[in-house]
């Protein structure tokens, strides 16, 4: 499994390449909006703004520049833009946080 970071909304975290953005923020202890977690609601959207992710077949309509996080896993480093400002959930895993900035 390799590390890579994840930047979301400006603050950056330690990732891997095996789990989907979805489930790695969710680890984080952030709340993304989603419904399906299977690329046909199209609500965990958000901006690819830099690196790479290997998505798999969905059905949601997103514009050029947008993923699904749901069905994307990071490849390399990546820079995540959401129009929201995600909150941290009341349980967060506080311990395995790892902000670098
Ligand atoms: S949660 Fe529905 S498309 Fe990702």
């Amino acid at each position: 499994m390799s590390q890579i970071t994840i930047t979301v909304n400006h603050h950056t975290f330690v990732g891997n390449t095996q789990q989907s953005l979805l489930e790695q923020m969710e680890y984080l202890g952030l709340q993304p909006e989603f419904h399906c977690r299977d690329g046909v609601c199209g609500a965990c959207r958000c901006k690819l703004n830099g690196g790479e992710v290997m998505k798999k077949n969905a059905l949601a309509y997103i514009s050029v520049g947008e993923i699904l996080t749901c069905t994307a896993t990071p490849v390399t480093n990546v820079l995540l833009k959401f129009d929201y400002q995600l909150s941290l959930a009341e349980k967060s895993h506080k311990s395995k946080l790892c902000f670098l900035n």
